[in-house]
């Protein structure tokens, strides 16, 4: 363990240059906390055109880095900034990556998305090359960067510098697998030998994520329940069985937090800082976050909240479906999202009948993602399903209790609160219902109605460590773990 290790990880999405989920936070943490393991960590995402990436102070490391795409050889630039311990590097193409958007708008996905990743993906691998940056991993993030262990054992087998370079590949949602046209495959410059069910076709399309799945040195997910999950023909996705055949080298780490930004004690974001030993600063917050929201109520009316990128996944149907009942319970509800329209709508049409007991704002920037999680009382996580979920684990560090649904991340994460013994995190429930969602978020409240016994349930949750230092530990083991396996270990 004592050898340094050059690791370059790749996402599509790093918070706050560009977020569609939460994979984009462990983007932006995850490598801090390798570096501060002693790791030399390099960090590589698209440029896209967003101000939180043209706001930086960039410099150009690469003019012109030809990428061969298909027949052609596609010209990029390569930026780069430096970020505390870890540089991260801007793969810029205007024709791929001038957009604000990561995959796609809320009407639907972009068109050419297996050309803008195919090029990133030889992009990151060409830069890395030309400058013979030394790297032991390339740690690659969902189906946006599938193709590095794919292209790593093909067009870059004989290469020297990746002789000893082992890939490690995170599944943060299997629900998204990049699915493509067979034709696709002409711009990977890869023969059709390699379009057969062992390798990269599934179902007669070409998967990113399977091809990942299949080509990586260790895959893994971000947490243990999920990783048994998605094993299973009810919640794999189709690529349970892809998944099983490679459970020699699956493992899973769960992610963690970077209490040095989520943390009640010296958040810029919110009105006034508290802690465990002296909570006072979070009523502030509550009134500042009705405030927000246009919203009043006395102080011991329960604040419910609902953050997260509007999507199935996140339970918005039952949500949508509870919503009339729960509104009628002597409540405010906040909600804070982005994505699909149809959501949007949906929630928009609850606010204007609701004005007075519900706000909405679709926007998830960082400031208003903080008062939220400091100034609720309740946060409602009732996801269909959740890899890992991070909501949950930034909210109990802001004495906010969730109520959610016992799935993946969520299950592993929020100890359920029994009266019985008074010990626990949450509230949680099972079956995917509003009927059941609605059961536990009535639980909470008759908790809520009780101070006492509502605080016990906030300083558990406030106790509780799920931070970065433990994982990142475990992914320098997996990182060796990759290793002895590329070099025959
Ligand atoms: C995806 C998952 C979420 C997980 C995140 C980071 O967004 O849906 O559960 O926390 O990735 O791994």
């Amino acid at each position: 363990m004592n050898q340094k290790l050059h690791v370059s990880y790749v996402s599509a999405e790093i918070s706050p240059f560009a977020k569609s989920g939460e994979s984009a936070d462990v983007a932006s943490s995850l490598p801090k906390y390798l570096a501060h393991l002693g790791m030399e960590v390099s960090v590589f995402m698209p440029k896209y055109r967003r101000p939180e990436i043209e706001s930086l102070p960039l410099e150009c490391v690469m003019k012109e880095l030809l990428v061969p795409v298909g027949e052609e050889k596609v010209k990029g630039s390569v930026y780069k900034a430096e970020l505390g311990k870890c540089d991260v590097y801007f793969i810029d193409s205007p024709r791929h990556f001038w957009r604000e958007d990561v995959y796609g708008t809320g009407k639907g996905e972009y068109l050419d998305n297996d050309e803008r990743f195919v090029f990133f993906n030889r992009a990151v691998l060409e830069y890395l090359l030309e400058v013979k940056m030394p790297v032991d991993i390339i740690h690659c993030n969902n189906w946006p960067t599938a193709l590095i262990p794919v292209f790593l054992k093909t067009h870059y087998l004989n290469k020297g510098l990746f002789k000893n370079t082992a890939s490690v590949f995170t599944l943060h949602n299997v629900a998204y697998q990049g699915e493509f046209p067979p034709e696709s495959l002409a711009l990977t410059g890869l023969n059709w030998n390699y379009f057969t069910p062992s390798q990269l076709s599934f179902n007669g399309q070409f998967n990113f994520l399977k091809a990942g799945v299949i080509f990586s040195d260790v895959l893994n997910t971000v947490s243990s329940a999920y990783k048994r999950e998605i094993q299973t023909e009810k919640n794999g996705w189709g690529v349970e069985e892809i998944l099983r055949n490679r459970k020699n080298i699956f493992y899973s780490i769960r992610n963690g937090v970077d209490y040095e930004v989520w943390n009640s004690e010296k958040d810029p974001y919110i009105i006034a800082n508290y802690s465990a030993s002296n909570l006072k600063g979070k009523k502030k917050c509550k009134r500042d976050l009705l405030q927000e929201f246009g919203l009043s109520a006395s102080p011991r009316t329960p604040l419910l909240s609902f953050i997260s990128y509007l999507s199935s996944q996140k339970g918005l149907d039952i949500l949508l479906e509870a919503m009339e009942e729960l509104i009628q319970l002597r409540v405010r509800l906040v909600v804070l999202g982005k994505g699909d329209e149809k959501y949007e709508n949906m929630l928009d049409a609850v606010q204007k009948k609701y004005p007075r007991k519900m706000g909405v704002k679709f926007d998830l920037s960082p400031g208003l993602t903080h008062k939220v999680a400091a100034g609720a009382d309740i946060c409602l996580i009732p996801s269909l399903y959740e890899p890992c979920g991070l909501t949950q684990l930034y909210s109990f560090r802001y004495g906010t209790v969730p109520v959610a649904r016992a799935t993946g991340g969520l299950r592993e994460t929020v100890k359920p609160f029994s009266l019985k013994t008074q010990k626990g995190t949450g509230f949680v429930f099972k079956e995917y219902s509003s009927q059941a969602f609605l059961k536990a978020v009535k639980m909470a409240l008759s908790c809520y109605a009780e101070p006492e016994l509502w605080e016990k349930i906030m300083l558990a949750g406030m106790q509780e460590d799920f931070s970065w230092q433990i994982s990142a530990r475990k992914y320098a083991k997996l990182y060796h773990s990759a290793l002895a396996i590329k070099r025959g270990g």
